[in-house]
This record gives C-alpha cells, structure tokens and sequence, in this order.
C-alpha cells in the first residue's frame, strides 16, 4: 500500500499523457501555447504502462487520463486497451475538452470506461469562443449531448472566472434539471503558463455557492465520494447535481489520495508541487521495479499536508508559472 506521513493512502493516479491542446483555454494556456514536450522526451506507452502495472500492485485502483487533450496523443485507444487490461485498476476515468472524443465514446464504453469529465466554461457559443481562443462550441456541445445520450457518468468542468462566464453559472446549474449530469465550478488557479498571481480571488467557493443559492435557494449537501475535490449539492427535484471545487482554497487536501504522472514523466505527489522527481529518467536509466517503487514510496511518504505547504516547498519555480496543460489538472 503507498501511505504518506499524513495517513493517507495514494490509490489514485492521475496521468497526462500530452501537453498539447487544440484550445487555449486562457486560464490554462498562453495563445502562443507552451514550450511543448518533445516527443523522445514523452513518457511512451510501455513506459506509462510498467508505472501503472507497478502501481497497481501497491493499492492503485483508479486512473484519471489527462492532458493537455488526451485525444490528441496517437493511438490513445492502444493505451486504453492496455490500461483495462492491468489487474487491480478498477476505474479508468478521462478528463478532456470534447473536441475529438465523441468519435471514440462507443469503443470506450465498450471496454468499460464511462467516466467523463468534459470542460466545458461556457454554454454561450461567443463566451466559449472568448474563453478557449477557438472555434469548437458545436463540436463540444455535440460530444456533451452523446455523452448525456449514452448515460455516462458525466461531469463538466467549468472554472469561474469573473467577466468572462458568471452569467453561465445560473443556466449551467439548469443543466442539471433534465439531465444526469453534474456541473461543476471550479476556483480559477494561477496555472496559465504566465505565471499570474491572485492575491484574492474574487469568485471563490463560498461566493460561487452564495451566487447559485440566489438563484435555487431549495438545494441540498450530497454526500461527497471520499477524495472528492468537490462539495457536491442537488438543486431539489433536479435529476443532476452540481458541485464546487476550492482549487486555489484547497479545502480538500486532508483527504487526498492523488499521485500524479505528467507527459514527461516527472511524478508530482501534489498539484501544487514544482516536481518531486523525474520517473521516465530512471526507467531510461535501467532501473528495476524495486527501485523505482523505493524511489516512489519515499515520494509519496513525504507528500505535503497541502498544497500550501507543497507550494512553499517549491524548490525550482517558487513561483507558479506552469501551464495546467503540463501538470494535468
Ligand atoms: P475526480 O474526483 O476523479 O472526478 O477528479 P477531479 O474532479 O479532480 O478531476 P478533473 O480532472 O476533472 O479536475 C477538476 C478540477 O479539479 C480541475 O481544475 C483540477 O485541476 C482540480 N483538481 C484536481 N485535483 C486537484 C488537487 O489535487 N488539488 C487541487 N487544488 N485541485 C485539483
Ligand atoms: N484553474 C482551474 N482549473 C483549471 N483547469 C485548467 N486550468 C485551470 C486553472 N488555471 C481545469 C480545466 C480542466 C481540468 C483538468 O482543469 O478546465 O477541466
Ligand atoms: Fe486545453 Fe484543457 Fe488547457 Fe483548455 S484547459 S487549453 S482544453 S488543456
């Protein structure tokens, strides 16, 4: 089992497989895009697929696929047909933006894979375009509407940020009347590839909460999952639900049980982390398993309290000045 000094046990892996993206959402990219990985220096299949079957060996049940825009990586459905066949994962999940996907939902759901989170800010086709740089709106609203078709569980993902999509949140909720689905808002976090930085973030969770309970005063707290990043509600007598992700206030991280992988194999034990080590250079160095599982548990024994604590830690970029792209959410 990997347990860090906290007592929390790690059974989560998060792994982005590109940096790239054909959006550029701002909070998360600049228009020029990011200075991207080379692809030698990508962590390639069989290498992401040794960590994973190693991982699982030691507890790892879960995996979250990201990026950048998973669909983006060629062959992604090799490694997804790869990655359910690893004993012991018991849930594969995808976070992507829906620009690509839908042609790829059937033989997903097919090998068992029907956890989605789709990126979605703005249900307004002139505030989406704003917010992502790029023209996709019917191609995302498409993949939204065969997802919802499909029954998957479906989660959207929609960060809060102030003159740019407030006026979507109220509407966003309404999505959840008819539709099994749950929309969820999420504090904007200083990862934009610029480096920006809040001081006070205006629309944080409790005035994204207070905003919505405005609107719906009738809601009730749901129960969270354990590890949940979100505070999860239900408007009364809706069919979906909403939640709201305190990113930046990081209210969740008692609770964490996340590992992270990014495209070029540096593992993170905290989102806020500059990087605690780079797996790929050990595995292209000739390590065995026992190695890098030492060279992980030691990782995972030290993980931060926090991603306060992870974020004073910094030791290479003290100030965050990364691209979400590149960590993978
Ligand atoms: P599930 O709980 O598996 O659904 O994952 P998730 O909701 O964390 O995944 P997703 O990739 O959809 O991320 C949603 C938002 O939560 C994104 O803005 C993430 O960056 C943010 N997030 C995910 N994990 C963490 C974390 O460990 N710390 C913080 N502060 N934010 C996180
Ligand atoms: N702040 C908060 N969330 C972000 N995401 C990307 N960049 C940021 C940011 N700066 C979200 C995306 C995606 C998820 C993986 O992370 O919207 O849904
Ligand atoms: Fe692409 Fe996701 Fe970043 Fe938007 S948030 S630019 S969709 S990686």
């Amino acid at each position: 089992m990997l347990i860090d000094k906290h007592g929390r046990i790690v059974d989560y892996l998060r792994i982005a497989v590109t940096d790239k993206c054909n959006l550029r959402c701002f909070y998360c990219m600049p228009e020029e895009g990011i200075d991207f990985v080379k692809k030698k220096e990508l962590l390639d299949y069989e290498e992401i697929l040794r960590l994973v079957d190693l991982l699982a060996k030691l507890g790892v049940s879960k995996i979250r696929i990201t990026g950048g825009e998973p669909f983006l990586r060629k062959e992604i459905m090799g490694l997804f047909r790869k990655l359910t066949r690893i004993k012991g994962i018991q849930k594969i999940a995808i976070t992507t933006n829906g620009t690509l996907t839908h042609k790829y939902l059937d033989e997903l759901i097919d090998l068992g894979i029907t956890s989605f989170n789709l990126s979605i800010d703005s249900i307004n086709e002139e505030r989406f375009n704003q917010i992502t740089r790029r023209d996709y709106f019917a191609q995302v609203m498409g993949c939204y509407r065969e997802m919802l078709l499909r029954n998957v569980d479906l989660k959207l993902n929609c960060v809060v940020m102030k003159g740019r999509n407030i006026d979507d949140i109220i509407p966003m909720v309404a999505l959840g009347k008819n539709n099994n689905v749950a929309i969820r808002f999420i504090e904007e976090m200083p990862f934009n590839g610029k480096g920006a930085h809040f001081e006070n973030l205006e629309w944080n969770h409790h005035k994204i909460l207070n905003h919505i309970t405005s609107a719906y005063p009738m809601i009730s707290k749901l129960k969270d999952p354990q590890g949940s990043t979100s505070f999860n509600y239900k408007v009364n007598g809706f069919m979906g639900n909403f939640g709201i992700i305190p990113a930046y206030t990081r209210s969740f991280c008692g609770s964490c049980n996340r590992l992270r992988l990014t495209p070029n194999g540096t593992i993170k034990t905290c989102l806020y982390d500059d990087g605690v080590f780079n797996i790929r250079d050990l595995m292209r160095a000739g390590a065995t398993d026992e190695q890098l599982v030492t060279t992980i548990k030691e990782a995972i024994g030290h993980k931060a309290k926090d991603g306060f604590e992870a974020e004073r830690q910094r030791k290479l970029n003290p100030n965050i000045s990364e691209s979400m792209a590149s960590i993978g959410g």
